[in-house]
């Protein structure tokens, strides 16, 4: 193989009560990347469109990532790399977790595919790191594995995939306001009271049991964060304004999609997803803040080829 075009989807982590543990792919907003074999050992960003990042492949996480996989199979590889942005960095979605989850998973396949699922997490998870400081799993893992994933174990890595119940939709805002996971994660505390813990640990395993009996209601009760919210929802504004609208209109739980400032909330059945993203567009357009919705199903694809 010459050649490779893949589609690397945006995704939502944390899930509320999952900080760092839950995360799961929306359907249709990614990234698209193309990676093509050079006659010499140069990687060389020929392209980027959708957003402003570096070209310079030694400060683009694409090129940490790329770097690490030929390192561990003692290779040597050249490249030209086209980067088309479908959403932008900042943005809760998982930005740069597509880059490094989209590089992986066509490495991997231009390789002959040498590595594990589990094994292309750990080399995302490097790119995430020079993105945010952080070498966080839950949206590497949601764009790889697709669906629902809980981050089990972070050392030695273990996802496990969730189940997607059908009817389940997911409903966004996006404020046009850029917050960077770094600057999101400084914000919480390090530590936190015991009698939030149970309520978080529980709520994540009622979400897990709701995802698996289908029980939509359990899920909406389940959606409920306790530890981060309540610290990072003060670099959303109206946060708790669209929060209440989403609810008002039927939504099962709603809350800030990983670092923010995405506010995400799950549905029961498309129509009332509509409806919810129309009240949270609602709030938004009485401030001057330039904004996006958007309704979108669960993929249960995750990173894949395109042509
Ligand atoms: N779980 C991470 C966080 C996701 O919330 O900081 C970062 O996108």
């Amino acid at each position: 193989m010459d050649r490779i075009k893949i589609f690397s989807p945006a995704t939502v982590a944390n899930i509320s009560c999952g900080f760092d543990a839950l995360g799961l792919a929306l359907e249709g907003i990614g990234d698209e990347m193309v990676f093509t074999k050079r006659n010499d050992n140069q990687l060389i960003i020929t392209k980027i469109e959708g957003a402003n990042l570096p070209y310079n492949i030694n400060e683009n996480l694409v090129g940490t990532v790329i770097k690490a996989m030929l390192n561990d199979q003692n290779m040597q590889l050249g490249l030209d790399i086209e980067i088309y942005k479908g959403f932008k960095p900042g943005s809760g979605l998982g930005s740069s977790a597509a880059s490094a989850a989209g590089t992986a998973f066509a490495i991997n396949e231009l390789l002959g595919k040498p590595f594990t699922k589990t094994e292309l997490v750990q080399f995302a998870m490097l790119g995430e790191e020079a993105a945010c400081g952080s070498p966080i799993a839950d949206n590497v893992s949601a764009a790889l594995f697709g669906g629902f994933v809980l981050i089990r174990s972070l050392n030695p890595v273990e996802v496990i995939s969730l189940p997607v119940p059908d009817n389940l939709f997911i409903s966004a805002l996006h404020p046009q306001i850029e917050i960077k996971t770094e600057d999101a994660r400084n914000v919480l505390p390090q530590e936190i009271p015991l009698k939030d813990a149970i309520t978080q640990w529980s709520n994540v395993g009622g979400l897990v049991s709701g995802l698996y009996t289908n029980d939509y209601k359990l899920i909406g009760r389940s959606l409920q964060d306790v530890i981060v919210e309540p610290y990072r929802k003060k670099l959303i504004p109206h946060f708790d304004s669209v929060k209440r609208a989403a609810l008002n209109t039927g939504a099962l739980g709603a809350g800030i999609s990983g670092a923010g400032p995405t506010i995400f909330a799950l549905s029961k059945g498309m129509e009332t997803a509509k409806a919810v993203e129309e009240s949270m567009r609602k709030v938004y357009s009485h401030t001057e803040i330039e904004f996006y919705t958007f309704t979108s199903e669960i993929s249960v694809d995750g990173v894949k080829t395109i042509t």
